[in-house]
């Protein structure tokens, strides 16, 4: 936080109005519950997420699935007031509480035209563990709201599965790093 800035800080989200609001962030940001990444579908709003506030603003969120063989899954972060930290906070809140219930690792699955998300990742720590070509085309015949041509004019179309160690280890082993699993990834 820069002077002259109201604090942020992260909570966890409460029923109501902070689902309410979180559901309408997906709607504007992913086309909706449910969100396909990891191979995996992700319901949204059945996840623990984390608000960020500022000045009694929501100004961010992010779900993360529990720890699975000690790896849990980053779902979704969204800053909606970029380079304010925003982002590294709410990455900062799920990473406390992935570790609080035992995981070890956190993993995140981002689009190939995110080079935003993948800059971010990279510069907390996480290595790219997989890439997935055609990903984002099989997830969108599930969910066709997943637009063709994404962020910097690049069409949407792999996936990309980075990891990070929360004890601070280098990355030794990639429990699911496992090529094309012929579910849907991606957004
Ligand atoms: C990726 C994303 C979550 C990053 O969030 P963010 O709030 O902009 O991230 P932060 O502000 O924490 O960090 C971004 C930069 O701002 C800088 N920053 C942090 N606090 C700051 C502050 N108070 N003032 C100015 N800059 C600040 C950080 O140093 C950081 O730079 P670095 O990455 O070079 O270290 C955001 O761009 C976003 O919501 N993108 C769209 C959704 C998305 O793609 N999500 C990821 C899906 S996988």
């Amino acid at each position: 936080m820069r002077e002259g800035e109201a604090a942020v800080y992260a909570a966890p989200a409460a029923d109501g109005a902070d689902r309410a609001w979180l559901a309408q962030l997906w709607r504007d940001g992913w086309g909706g519950d449910p969100m396909y990444s990891g191979g995996r579908v992700h319901h949204l709003a059945r996840l623990e997420a984390f608000i960020a506030w500022e000045a009694g603003r929501r100004v961010g969120a992010a779900t993360y699935a529990p720890p699975e063989d000690g790896v849990a899954e980053l779902v979704s972060l969204d800053a909606l007031v970029p380079g304010r930290g925003v982002g590294s906070l709410l990455l900062q809140a799920v990473s406390d509480a992935v570790r609080a219930r035992g995981g070890r690792a956190l993993k995140v699955v981002t689009t190939n035209d995110n080079l935003d998300a993948l800059g971010f990742y990279q510069r907390r720590g996480f290595r790219l563990m997989a890439l997935r070509p055609g990903a984002v085309d099989v997830a969108r015949r599930h969910k066709p709201t997943i637009p063709l041509v994404g962020r910097h004019g690049i069409p949407v179309r792999d996936e990309l599965v980075l990891i990070a160690e929360l004890a601070g280890e280098e990355p030794s082993s990639f429990p699911d790093s496992g090529g094309d699993d012929g579910a849907a990834p991606g957004s």
